[in-house]
């Protein structure tokens, strides 16, 4: 079992580049089915999220090798479209597969996806924007069977604005006859990564990143290169984990305009940030003070994804800071794994409150789900003593290698196996 050692009480200095975005290249995995030819990924992150998509795609048929960052996937043998069980529960935004599949061959079968970590996480409203395309899907002892021969572009209008609804509903309209309109789309920039790299193959899309996404499907597909965006999320751990331990760094390969809501949230804490082209500084002198209420919210709202990272960085702060958590019903699992390190947190519903404490303490802890897990570094960095995280893998989904990075920063951390 591996974990990782903290010493906290550093603080951080120095240059670190961020990685390729996690929720940008899964659905791009997903899309390089619908041409049946190569795509070279560059900047691709090394994450078992994406090892799980390459054993979809292999296990589709389709061939998928590194060559250092690039990712060079060829489609052009696939020969199934079902996604086995043990596939499916390795990652639970696998669904996002299913669109792809019946663009490309109109036919599919995967299990229904189970609840996660986060609380449930029904795919209603992927099963009624495939519907409304004119998918049929029978629902059969836990199963999905999917039957799209004759998919043709309608106005899709989404209830809630869906990230994941938003991409399946893309990457199916692009197998259906006509044009499709999605109304109240998602508008997470990942959204628009999705939209470089369909366009860059060939595929007719535009909108992404504004609530309307218009899709003219049945295009000539093309090979492709495609550089995956700058994780957002990864980039607010960072700067996260600099606000708590205190110090001066520079991000590079980020992209500032996504992180406003979280920079925001710094700045009012104390810290100065500066964005540049394809960078950002963060500098954190004194104690943190507490902030305005933070309600999470779809994109561009204030990210549920860093959510658990703005409130490990507050731990410490003076006085008493408001979460209101609006996207998960369950994202409150790293609480208590904090409390060990003697904070002052209190959860009613979706409603948590931290007061700063004027110390943490180092303790053993266990990583409850991925954004929870580097909540528990941030906080590690910034406690006295040591800090010994475990059940890592959940890290492991979505950080390349946080252990070098924050190495890099000056951090007195290491991976024990
Ligand atoms: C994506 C991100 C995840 C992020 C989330 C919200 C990826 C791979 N993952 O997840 O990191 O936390 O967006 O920003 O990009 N919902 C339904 N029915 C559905 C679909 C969703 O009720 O059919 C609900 C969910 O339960 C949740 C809300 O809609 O409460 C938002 O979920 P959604 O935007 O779909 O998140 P994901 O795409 O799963």
């Amino acid at each position: 079992m591996s974990e990782i050692i903290i010493q906290g009480g550093r603080r951080l200095e120095g240059t670190v580049r961020v990685q390729g975005a996690k929720n940008s290249v899964l659905p791009v995995l997903a899309a390089t089915i619908l041409h049946p030819g190569q795509t070279v990924l560059r900047g691709c992150p090394h994450l078992s999220d994406v090892e799980a998509s390459i054993r979809i795609l292999r296990h589709l048929g389709c061939s998928a090798q590194w060559e250092g960052e690039e990712l060079v996937v060829d489609t052009s043998s696939m020969d199934r479209w079902d996604v086995p069980d043990h596939l499916m529960r390795e990652m639970r935004s696998s669904v996002i597969f299913l669109g792809a599949i019946l663009a490309r061959l109109g036919w599919a079968e995967m299990s229904y996806p189970g609840g996660c970590e986060l609380g449930p996480r029904p795919i209603d409203l992927h099963l009624a924007t495939l519907r409304r395309l004119g998918a049929v899907i029978r629902e059969e002892g836990g199963g999905l069977r999917c039957e799209a021969h004759h998919m043709a572009g309608r106005e899709i209008a989404l209830s809630l604005p869906s990230v994941g609804a938003t991409e399946n509903a893309i990457l199916a309209a692009c197998g259906a006859e006509g044009e499709t309109v999605i109304v109240n789309a998602a508008r997470e920039p990942e959204i628009e990564d999705l939209q470089t790299y369909l366009r860059a193959i060939g595929c007719a899309v535009r909108g992404a990143g504004s609530s309307t996404v218009c899709v003219e499907g049945r295009r000539e597909t093309h090979d492709a290169v495609h550089t995956i965006m700058p994780d957002r999320i990864a980039a607010a751990t960072y700067l996260a984990a600099v606000a708590a331990a205190g110090g001066e760094v520079e991000l590079e390969n980020v992209d500032c305009r996504h992180l406003s809501t979280f920079t925001a949230a710094l700045h009012e804490a104390g810290c100065q940030v500066e964005g540049g082209e394809g960078r950002a500084c963060l500098r954190s002198r004194e104690r943190l003070r507490a902030i305005g209420t933070v309600r999470t919210a779809a994109y561009p709202g204030f990210p549920t994804d860093a959510q658990a990272l703005l409130m490990a960085a507050m731990l410490r702060a003076q006085g008493s800071t408001m979460f209101v958590e609006n996207i998960f019903a369950n994202r409150y699992r790293h609480v208590d794994e904090l409390r060990r390190m003697g904070a002052d947190i209190s959860v009613a519903g979706r409603v948590a409150v931290v007061t700063g404490v004027p110390r943490l303490y180092g303790a053993e802890l266990r990583c409850t789900d991925l954004r929870g897990g580097a909540a528990m570094l941030v906080a590690g960095l910034s406690a006295e003593g040591v800090t010994r995280v475990g059940d890592i893998h959940h890290i492991r989904r979505g950080y390349e290698d946080p252990v070098r990075d924050l190495q890099a920063l000056g951090a007195d951390i290491r991976l024990e196996t």
